[in-house]
């Protein structure tokens, strides 16, 4: 049976390029965006090239995303960009709780609702990050942490916003790590986030929205995660730097 959810990949390239290499990467992915025409692609460069970024891709279906974002529409928050302004330059999407937000940036459950309920305020598609560390693996604890943080995260949204939402699982300890998950330690905790969007909103709803893994994908194990039914994108740190790498790891989930 195949997936009714288009496959979703993301490259975050966190903070890394100058302002003429995030131009040409993004052209390059632009270009040649129709080798992975079944998936969405979606380039989430630092605040500053959102700009040239978006020009590089405007003829293109190639979506574009912001790292982050405050939580307020406005305000005396020097140094921070509000939601609206996001969608003002022309992004669609916004990463929201990367594990790096949440242990060096202090972003908490509570705070990444926040940024949740912002961000669909202001119209744009949150690409929510959890995952869990690894002592919380060795412990046991994967399924209760990620449990904890897609219940905190999504508090009170509604079943239509939760529909309106990506999940990107990635596992802290795969994180620029070269250790990827195994396909089927991945599925597990896919399979686990289903349920639980299962439980806050419905099972119709939970059937819909796209859980994206991240942590160390390349294009040489891409083809294996994206097998797995409930993988349904990849979320991609530094393979995402390279336009090969890239729509190599893009072709393995809409090839
Ligand atoms: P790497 O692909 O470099 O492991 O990074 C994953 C990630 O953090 C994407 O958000």
């Amino acid at each position: 049976m195949s997936s009714p959810r288009r496959k979703i990949v993301a490259g975050n390239w966190k903070m890394n390029l100058d302002r003429s290499q995030a131009r040409s990467l993004a052209a390059a992915v632009a270009a040649r965006s129709s080798e992975a025409a079944a998936a969405e692609l979606v380039l989430c460069p630092p605040a500053l090239y959102l700009d040239p970024v978006l020009e590089a891709v405007a003829h293109s279906p190639v979506s574009v995303g912001g790292q982050n974002m405050h939580d307020k529409a406005s305000g005396a928050f020097t140094g921070e960009i509000a939601p609206p302004m996001l969608i003002d330059l022309g992004c669609r999407y916004v990463i929201l709780g990367h594990s790096e937000r949440r242990t060096l940036f202090g972003e908490t459950d509570t705070v990444v609702n926040a940024k949740a309920r912002a961000a669909l305020a202001a119209g744009l598609t949150p690409i929510v990050c959890v995952g869990e560390t690894l002592q919380e693996r060795e412990a046991g604890r994967t399924g209760d942490v990620v449990t904890a943080q897609v219940r905190g995260s999504l508090a009170g949204l509604s079943a239509a916003e939760i529909g309106r939402l990506v999940i990107a699982y990635e596992p802290v300890w795969a994180i620029g790590t070269g250790k990827v998950a195994t396909p089927e330690q991945a599925q597990e905790v896919h399979a686990l986030i289903r349920r639980v969007l299962g439980t806050l909103a419905s099972p119709e709803v939970a059937a819909k929205v796209r859980i994206q893994y991240g942590g160390s994908v390349k294009p040489d194990n891409a083809a294996e995660l994206a097998a797995q039914p409930d993988i349904d994108g990849a979320l991609v740190g530094g393979a995402s730097l390279k336009a090969d790498d890239f729509l190599g790891i893009a072709r393995a989930f809409g090839g």
